[in-house]
């Protein structure tokens, strides 16, 4: 018999024991395939969980998620982390616009893809961009997650107004001439985005670690996603995201992000190194 289990419930071994097991049971009742996430962060949410609910084990929150679909819910709300901003990083979206839209204009049409697009406004922002380049009604724009939730909220297309204030300051950083407000309407202090934009984008739920690629895109962005990823989950993403672009297709990565380290390093050209912008050679 190991000494450990006379230790206190918190023992780092037993806890590993108790996480393993909870991912493994939300994997076989629900789908949900968490095992290969970096598992510091994993354990932190996990535990912020298990203290709103007032569980003082893991093991607790294990039998209460298998046995109560809402607190599921409840525990997936905490593992997915839906943070996005419109033209977020708009360095990166300067150099979209001035170096990378100039090559996609000149395919017939535009796929673009935004892996784990959480609430949808880097694909809002992409819209814009292709809007600018005159490609808009030339492009599909599929934007996909895993939390349900929100990809419910990206389909609305409705921000508040005080989001939208930090939005049109990225925005303008971004090198973005025309006045913000012209992209949306306000009704009850929020703003929602034209239909115009809304219909090019297809919100879709697409788990990257369980499915498989559906199409052949020009550009893939796939932004703090694997950053939540162990080793092992980022190369079979890498691999998924590969063999989804077309020859000569652009990767966009976040900024904490890199194929460095992957097996793939050798296969992109690195088109910028400073906003993580990678191209498949033809
Ligand atoms: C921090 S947000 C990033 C949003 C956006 N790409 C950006 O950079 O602004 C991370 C998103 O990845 C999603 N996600 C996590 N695991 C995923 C998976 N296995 N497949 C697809 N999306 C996933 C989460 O639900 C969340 O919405």
């Amino acid at each position: 018999m190991t000494d450990f289990l006379d230790n206190s419930p918190y023992d780092e071994r037993l806890e590993k024991i108790e996480i393993e097991s909870l991912l493994e049971a939300l994997f076989k009742r629900y789908g949900y395939d968490f095992r290969n996430y970096a598992y510091p962060s994993l354990r932190r949410r996990i535990w912020h969980r298990a203290s709103i609910e007032q569980l003082e084990t893991i093991s607790l929150l294990q039998n209460l998620v298998l046995h109560d679909r809402d607190a599921f819910e409840r525990l997936l709300s905490d593992l997915v982390i839906p943070v996005t901003e419109m033209f977020r990083d708009p360095g990166l979206f300067q150099i979209l616009r001035a170096r990378v839209m100039p090559i996609l204009k000149e395919a017939s049409f535009i796929r673009v893809w935004h892996a784990g697009c959480a609430t949808g406004e880097e694909a809002y922002s992409m819209a814009i961009l292709l809007d600018e380049i005159g490609m808009l009604n030339h492009s599909r724009i599929y934007a996909t997650d895993i939390s349900e939730a929100s990809l419910q909220r990206a389909r609305q297309g409705l921000i508040s107004q005080e989001r939208m204030s930090l939005y049109a300051h990225n925005y303008e950083q971004s090198g973005g001439k025309a006045p913000f407000a012209s992209f949306y309407e306000t009704n009850h202090g929020q703003a929602m985005l034209h239909a115009r934009y809304l219909e090019r984008i297809v919100f879709a739920e697409h788990n990257l670690v369980t499915d498989r690629s559906f199409n052949e895109f020009q550009i893939i962005f796939c932004r703090n996603v694997m950053i939540y990823f162990d080793n092992e989950l980022r190369e079979r993403v890498h691999a998924l995201l590969y063999e989804s672009l077309s020859p000569g297709g652009f990767l966009v990565l976040g900024n904490k992000e890199s194929v460095a380290f992957t097996s793939f390093a050798g296969r992109y050209e690195t088109w910028n190194d400073e906003y993580r912008i990678y191209r498949k050679p033809r």
